[in-house]
C-alpha cells in the first residue's frame, strides 16, 4: 500500500526552518464562534443600553411629580422593555443556532470518520485478493465475508444518511392505514429478533392482543420502534433486558420501550431528540452514532400527530414512551 507524505516546505535563504503559517480552522465551526460573538455584540449593543432606559423610566416615574412624568415614564419602561425582550429572544435564538453549528460540525467530522473505517478495510481486503495473498479457499472466504461485512455497514450508515434527508425535507411520504397496534409492535420486534439474540438480551413482552387499531403508516412507525430497540440494545450493560409494553391511554396507544441501561440524565432528556445530538453516556462508553436515530423517532411520530417521550426506568434505564393516535378519532 503507498501513502502519501505531507508536502514539505523548503527551507528559507537563511537556512531557518520557515515559520508556520497560522492555522485557521474553517467552515461550521468558525460559524458556530461567529455566532456566539454576535450574540456577545447584540447583548452589549442593545441589552446594556435598554436595561439603562428601564432603570431611567423606574427613576422617572418614581421621582416625577406630575401626571405627565408618570405618562413618561411608564413609555420609557414600555419602550425598553420592548427591546429587552427583543434581545432575549434573538439571544436565545442564536444561540441555539451556534449550538446547531457546532453539532452539525461534529457530525460530519463523525460520519466522515464512519465512512472511511470500512472503506479503508474494503480497500484492504481488496488489496489482499488483487496481490494473490490470500492462499487458500479459507482465507480467501474469510476476506469475502468482511467484505460483505463492511459493504454491509457502508450501506446501513448511507441508508440511514438518506432516510434522514428524505424525513427532514419532507419528502418521506406516509399512508396512514387502520391496523392492528399488536401487528405493528410484532413487525419491529420480528426486525429486531438477529439484534437481541446476538446481544443476548432478555425482552419481556405485555402487548394485549384486544388493543384498539392504530392509524398510522405501519412501516414508518416499525422504523420508529426499531431506532429504540436498537438504543435500548445499544446503550444497555449485560445482562441486558429489554420490556416492551402496550396499553389505552386516552385516545392514544402507548408503546413502551424500558431498558435496564445506564439512564439518561434529566438535563439531557429533551435535547436527545434533537438532531446530531450525541449524549455524554454515548460519548463515555465510545459507542459510535450519527445522533440522527432520536431526531427521526419524533419526526415520524409527530407527522401522525403522535408524540415521543422520555422517563427515567426504575431502578435504573429509561423508558421512551411512544403515543399513536386510535384508527377512530377525527383529525
Ligand atoms: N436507551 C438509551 N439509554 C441511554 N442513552 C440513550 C438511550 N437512547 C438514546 N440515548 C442517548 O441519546 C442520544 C441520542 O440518541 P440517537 O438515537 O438520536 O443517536 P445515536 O444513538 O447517538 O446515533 P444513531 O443516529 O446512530 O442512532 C444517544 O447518543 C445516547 O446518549
Ligand atoms: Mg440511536
Amino acid at each position: 500500500m503507498t501513502t502519501t507524505a505531507p508536502p514539505t516546505e523548503p527551507a528559507t535563504e537563511d537556512g531557518k526552518a520557515p515559520s508556520t503559517p497560522p492555522r485557521i480552522r474553517l467552515g461550521i465551526d468558525l460559524r458556530s464562534r461567529r455566532l456566539r460573538t454576535t450574540n456577545r455584540l447584540v447583548i452589549y449593543v442593545a441589552g446594556v443600553p435598554s436595561l439603562a432606559l428601564i432603570t431611567v423610566g423606574i427613576i422617572v416615574m418614581a421621582t416625577g411629580t406630575g401626571g405627565r412624568d408618570v405618562i413618561m415614564g411608564v413609555l420609557i419602561l414600555g419602550m425598553a422593555l420592548t427591546v429587552a425582550t427583543a434581545v432575549v429572544v434573538s439571544s436565545i435564538l442564536i444561540a441555539r443556532e451556534a449550538e446547531l453549528a457546532r453539532l452539525q460540525g461534529e457530525f460530519v467530522s463523525r460520519v466522515s470518520h464512519d465512512l472511511r473505517t470500512p472503506l479503508t478495510s474494503i480497500q484492504m481486503f481488496v488489496e489482499t485478493l488483487q496481490l494473490g495473498r490470500a492462499k487458500d479457499a479459507e482465507t480467501t472466504q474469510a476476506c469475502l465475508d468482511a467484505l460483505g461485512q463492511e459493504t454491509g455497514r457502508l450501506l446501513a450508515l448511507v441508508d440511514r444518511l438518506l432516510d434522514w434527508a428524505r424525513i427532514e425535507s419532507a419528502r418521506r411520504i406516509y399512508e396512514p392505514r387502520r391496523c392492528r397496534a399488536v401487528d405493528v409492535v410484532n413487525a419491529a420486534l420480528d426486525a429486531f429478533e438477529i439484534v437481541r439474540i446476538q446481544g443476548e438480551i432478555e425482552l419481556v413482552r405485555d402487548i394485549p392482543e384486544g388493543l384498539p387499531d392504530i392509524d398510522v403508516d405501519a412501516q414508518a412507525i416499525v422504523d420508529a420502534l426499531s431506532n429504540v430497540l436498537q438504543n435500548a440494545a445499544r446503550y444497555s450493560q449485560p445482562p441486558r433486558k429489554i420490556s416492551i409494553s402496550a396499553k389505552l391511554v386516552g385516545d392514544m396507544v402507548e408503546v413502551s420501550i424500558a431498558d435496564n441501561g445506564p439512564g439518561i440524565p434529566s438535563n439531557e432528556r429533551s435535547k436527545i431528540f434533537e438532531k446530531f445530538y450525541r449524549g455524554t453516556t454515548a460519548k463515555a462508553m465510545g459507542i459510535g452514532g450519527t445522533g440522527l436515530g432520536l431526531a427521526m423517532v419524533r419526526a415520524i411520530v409527530d407527522a401522525h400527530r403522535g408524540s415521543v417521550r422520555v422517563e427515567p426506568n426504575s431502578p435504573n434505564g429509561s423508558v421512551f414512551i411512544l403515543a399513536l393516535p386510535l384508527a377512530d378519532t377525527p383529525h
